[in-house]
């Protein structure tokens, strides 16, 4: 299997200052030669000390055994509060908690079932628009597109008009491409003036637009909820006759204390489902979709593993069950270009890992992107091979060296809703289109809150039934 695109590692460490003043573009510009190989890594920044875990039993004590000892990095938290205020991704203990056990039942699998319908119908509508896809056309905007409208539709009940759906993605453009400068002068621990620029009113301003917008479509079903536990039955059947998961969170309550999520938790919650449930599956979708264009044969077994299975009985959750390939093709996608490439924790007391002595306070990386890529840990590390997932001959198990969804109880929520909605959407697509890149086109991976292609994905979709024979 060929090897495809990913940055090249400088040959050694850069200076600090040259990682603050040229590397601030994408985290992965700050990797060497050497990160692709080390266990523990220790970098020092002025007033604090960073270190990148990538041995399986140190992520382990991170992420499970002693995960009260590494919760959230606060630094995170402030990043990312403007848009996501006090939600479940970046709290920690008792609060995290809670909300943990909220959100949960909302996630289950039989739930996840539940809304496949409304999954197939975005997908449907993805197919409608691809109909007037140019050939080379970038791609990358249509996966954030349909992601998000799953999204509003699984989560809200609300489809997502396209003037809603660009006003609110753009925003989020602007926000993303904002934000790694801010966590760098915080890393740098630049004075608090030196943090408040015009990057950060953007940034604010790109969160208050998609929260707005988040917050209109909530508030009216607020109300609802508010009348229902007031006792109107009416309202409390409506609500309950709504399938989506924003119904499950205005219906449960806190068991210790019986009360419900108010207004501005709900909004911090969803808000922050909307964020890392589409941004996220959209880069693996588009890494996927380029790993198929690159490699004819794998795209080729997978179509007809999807013409084989959608011959016998219709698209469904047992039919997506039953098509592995297509699984393993958005496994290896999400092995090659994990969506969150850095897992960011805090050490609150001070430890000890390896022979780093560690201080209470110091930043704790463990990073999917350098452990997936690792060759103590995989096979041809930086190769493209779904078959690996099925084979026998994995160098380390899959629960050591594989986390693109991260480990332990802080795990994420959403990877079975993310499985089924990649399968759904790919197996769509394979199932109209053969997909292949204009000659010459190469995405560049840069590492911002997610890794995501700098310049987009161009392809060529050919409908199946014009194809030469
Ligand atoms: C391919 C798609 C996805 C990937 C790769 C992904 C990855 C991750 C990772 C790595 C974490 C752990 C972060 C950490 O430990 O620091 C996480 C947490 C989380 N994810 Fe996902 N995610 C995906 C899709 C989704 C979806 C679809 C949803 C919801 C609709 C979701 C909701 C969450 C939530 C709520 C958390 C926080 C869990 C907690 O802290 O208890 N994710 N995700």
């Amino acid at each position: 299997m060929s090897c495809p695109v990913f940055p090249k590692p400088a040959k050694s460490k850069a200076s600090l200052w040259k990682v603050f003043f040229t590397k601030r573009h994408s985290w992965l510009d700050a990797l060497y030669e050497r990160s692709y190989g080390m266990k523990m890594g220790e970098y020092k920044l002025p007033g604090l000390t960073l270190y990148m875990v990538n041995q399986p039993e140190l992520v382990r004590n991170v992420m499970v055994q002693n995960m009260a000892n590494f919760p959230k990095n606060q630094m995170l938290g402030d990043i990312l509060e403007p848009l996501l205020g006090e939600s479940i991704f970046t709290t920690n203990g008792e609060q995290w908690q809670k909300q943990r056990d909220m959100l949960d039942p909302a996630f289950k699998h039989a739930r996840v079932q539940q809304v496949f319908g409304l999954m197939q119908n975005a997908a449907q509508d993805m197919l409608a628009r691809l109909k007037n896809h140019q050939p080379g056309q970038d791609i990358d905007p249509e996966m954030t597109f349909v992601t998000a409208d799953i999204i509003f539709r699984t989560i809200m009940s609300a489809k997502l008009n396209e003037a809603q759906a660009n006003r609110i993605l753009e925003a989020f453009v602007r926000f993303q491409a904002e934000s790694p400068k801010l966590a760098l002068k915080k890393m740098f621990r630049l004075p608090g003036f030196m943090q408040r620029g015009a990057s950060e009113r953007q940034r604010m301003a790109a969160a208050k637009e998609i929260r707005g917008t988040i917050e209109d479509i909530i508030r009216p079903r607020y109300q609802q909820a508010e009348a229902a536990r007031a006792g109107c039955p009416n309202a409390r059947a409506e609500l309950e006759n709504q399938q989506d998961i924003l119904s499950s969170l205005l219906l449960t309550t806190d068991q210790s204390t019986g009360q419900p999520f108010n207004f501005n938790e709900i909004v911090d919650q969803i808000s922050m489902l909307f964020l890392a449930g589409h941004e996220t599956t959209a880069s693996s979708l588009t890494w996927s979709l380029y790993l198929l264009a690159l490699h004819p044969q794998v795209q080729q077994d997978a179509y007809e593993e999807v013409a084989r299975v959608l011959a016998e009985q219709p698209m469904s959750v047992a039919a997506i069950r039953k098509m592995v390939l297509v699984r393993d093709v958005f496994r290896e996608a999400l092995r090659l270009y994990p969506p969150v490439g850095f897992l960011s924790r805090e050490c609150a007391h001070a430890t000890e890992m390896r022979d780093k002595k560690m201080k209470a306070g110091s930043t704790v990386m463990v990073s999917p992107w350098l452990i997936h890529r690792h060759k103590d840990y995989w096979h041809n590390p930086h190769s493209f091979d779904p078959y690996r997932f099925t084979s026998k001959e994995l160098k380390t198990p899959l629960s050591k060296s594989y986390l693109p969804f991260g480990a332990g109880p802080r795990v994420c929520i959403g990877a079975a809703f993310a499985q089924q909605e990649s399968s759904l959407i790919l197996a769509s697509i394979l199932q109209h289109y053969h997909i292949s890149m204009p000659q010459g086109f190469e995405p560049q991976p840069v590492g911002r809150l997610t890794i995501r292609s700098e310049n987009g994905l161009q392809l060529i979709l050919t409908p199946r039934n014009k194809q030469e024979p």
